[in-house]
């Protein structure tokens, strides 16, 4: 086995895959397992989670807010990648779950998570979705609007803790789809709004008021944004807890500076030690930050097409299984993982029928050819999330790779389960006015 790449560029290349991934010979090699091993085992395109990478920055997380503020807890945003494998993990990791609604609740209690370590989000949370909440013990509901509080009062038996989502007015630099903080978000409740709910709450005798939420967006690459969240929502006084949401961006390309998990956790716990009381208890909610590192997705190369003002890579995937790209821009970065390194500067695109299905608009690759795995790397955050049946795609499986072995946590969808929801009709012949 050859660890070290034979160059810069493939060096820079590799910081981008889960850490410890090396090159044997030319190809990539993931969690002690090689890519084209993976691809032939487990088809393509496949979304592989290195496992020991995840379970790393769930502690790096966990450690980290824990030895700053010791009266903690690391809740992770389970939207950025819902899976019962990945909710097994960071409830085994100690980390609390956010579940967004009744779909992601259960895929938590099946995994066997601890619902009283749940927090429940939504700005649209359904009569349905809040009994099956309440009916779980779901710990945390966080209150979005007046209508939540109508709606608990109804149904809650004996008593819920709830945080009231605070819309802080932070626009934090990043693409407008995914940015929450802003005054005229959908999310949360401004100032003004948010004192009334706290006023409402704290008569409730069947809704504890815990204290505040504040997220505001996704794929942030500074810590000043947080920080002034966090002052933002003391102004409301003083409360036993405040979940800071998530949000800290991950690294898609070697040229971006994110902060590490350690300097955003120094920012948020500084802001909270200058702005609110030393004996609270502090949440955050980390989702793409957690996830997005530690897996890849790999595809075959379909065609390559050189045409006289640009050169094609297709591949068997696309924005079926990553939305990242056409919905927020996201730049990604690829190599030919049977032959890692740079070459020849290509669009690598999906199969999808709409020429805005393009993983990456330019990219340098080493000689593609047809059969070729393409690994491309940073995709563990919110692609599985929106993967979709575009073009009758099948969504991709999971793979978790450990030290050599890799296991099938998901498998891929198939022909029969996209056929599997049709009902024969008509059911009836008779006219709804008869
Ligand atoms: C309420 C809430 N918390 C946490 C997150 C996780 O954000 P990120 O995946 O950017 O860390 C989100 C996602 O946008 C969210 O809406």
């Amino acid at each position: 086995m050859t660890p070290q790449p034979d160059n810069q560029a493939t060096a820079e290349l590799l910081e981008l895959f889960a850490t410890g991934a090396s090159v044997d010979g030319e190809e990539l090699v993931v969690g002690g397992c090689h890519a084209s091993e993976l691809a032939a085992s487990f088809g393509t395109p496949s979304l592989i989670i290195d496992e020991g990478a995840l379970r790393a920055r769930a502690r790096r997380y966990r450690d980290g807010l824990a030895s700053r503020w010791p009266n903690s807890q690391v809740v992770w945003a389970s939207k950025s990648l819902p899976c019962t494998a990945l909710y097994r993990v960071m409830h085994e990791e100690g980390l609390g779950i956010d579940v967004a609604g009744g779909g992601e609740l259960v895929m938590a209690l099946s995994a066997g998570a601890d619902p009283a370590t749940f927090v429940l989000h939504g700005n649209a949370k359904t009569d349905r979705e809040l009994e099956m909440a309440v009916a779980a013990g779901v710990g945390t509901v966080v209150i979005d609007n007046f209508d939540d509080i109508d709606r608990l009062e109804r149904m809650v038996p004996d008593v819920q803790a709830v945080l009231v989502r605070v819309m802080p007015s932070v626009n934090a630099a990043t693409h407008d789809a995914i940015s929450t903080g802003h005054s005229n978000s959908k999310f949360g409740l401004s100032l003004s709004d948010a004192k009334r709910a706290i006023e409402r709450l704290r008569s409730s005798d069947r809704l504890r008021l815990d204290g505040l939420h504040v997220h505001v967006g996704s794929q942030i690459l500074d810590t000043e944004p947080f920080t002034r969240a966090v002052e933002a929502i003391a102004s409301l006084g003083e409360f036993r807890v405040y979940d800071l949401g998530g949000g800290l961006g991950a690294r898609y390309t070697h040229d971006m500076r994110v902060p590490p998990v350690e300097e955003y956790l120094d920012a948020l716990v500084g802001a909270a030690h200058e702005h609110l009381p030393a004996s609270a208890r502090i949440l955050i909610e980390p989702g793409r930050s957690m996830v997005a590192e530690a897996a890849m997705t790999l595809y075959s190369v379909v065609t390559v097409k050189r045409g006289a003002t640009r050169s094609f890579v297709a591949v068997d995937g696309g924005m079926g299984d990553n939305l990242e790209v056409s919905l927020y821009g996201q730049a990604f970065d690829a190599t030919v993982a049977n032959r890692v390194g740079r070459g020849e500067t290509f669009s690598l695109v999906g199969r999808h029928c709409e020429s805005g299905d393009q993983l990456i608009e330019s990219v340098a690759l080493r000689e593609p050819r047809i059969g070729d795995v393409i690994a491309v790397p940073v995709t563990g955050a919110y692609c599985m999330t929106m993967a979709n049946n575009y073009n009758g795609a099948l969504r991709p499986p999971i793979v978790m790779v450990h030290n050599g072995v890799a296991n099938l946590v998901q498998r891929r969808e198939t022909y029969d389960d996209l056929l599997s929801r049709d009902v024969a009709w008509p059911q009836s012949r008779r006219r709804s006015n008869d």
